[in-house]
């Protein structure tokens, strides 16, 4: 019996994980889901439109002042069902908290409607994600219903070793399929 089809929005940012979402992101796509992705200015420092127009044959959402793009942070939060940022930085996560909404993905949160499930797949440096500001802002996007992934531990790409990695591929698609 064909599965029947979900709206994932996934969402990228600024972290040197992105190549790694891209795993998550190809294996939904070929398992049936209809995914769109949005992604922060810095996230295209790490991964190129291109790769994710390719995977998902959508077009990105980068500015919310593109033409494309006006009212599209209403109709997305309508069209999806489920929504995930991965890899989220500490910088975004700590502006969630923060209600602060200045580009496409932190708009997209405020106007995400509370009752379908939003997922963060944190992924940075063991001493941003031991900072009182990260730590807080955990507990207070959990408070909100956010649910917030844990993360993997060991070998870091600034060398260091630690709490902060992201979660693998395959544990990423588990939890946004138990999720849905
Ligand atoms: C090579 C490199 C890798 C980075 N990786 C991460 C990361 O994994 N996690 C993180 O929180 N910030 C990381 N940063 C810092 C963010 O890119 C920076 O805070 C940026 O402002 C985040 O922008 P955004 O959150 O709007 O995407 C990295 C920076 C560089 C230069």
């Amino acid at each position: 019996m064909l599965r029947p089809k979900k709206n994932i929005l996934f969402q990228l940012t600024g972290s040197i994980a992105c190549y790694k979402a891209c795993g998550v992101i190809s294996r939904l796509v070929q398992e049936g889901y209809d995914v769109k992705t949005a992604v922060t200015e810095n996230a295209l420092k790490f991964i190129g439109k291109s790769t994710l127009e390719g995977l998902t044959h959508h077009a990105v959402y980068v500015d919310t002042f593109e033409d494309r793009s006006a009212l599209e942070h209403i109709e997305l939060t309508k069209w999806m069902d489920l929504a995930i940022v991965c890899p989220a930085t500490a910088n975004v996560m700590n502006k969630l908290a923060a209600g602060v909404a200045d580009d496409f993905v932190t708009t997209l949160f405020l106007a995400w409607d509370q009752k379908k499930p939003y997922l963060i797949a944190p992924a940075m440096n063991r001493n941003m994600w031991a900072h009182p500001a990260t730590r807080r802002g955990v507990k207070t996007l959990e408070d909100w219903g956010v649910k917030v992934l844990g993360t993997g531990k060991g070998y870091q790409a600034c060398g260091d070793a630690g709490e902060g990695r992201l979660l693998e591929p395959e544990a990423i698609y588990k939890e946004i399929i138990k999720n849905l």
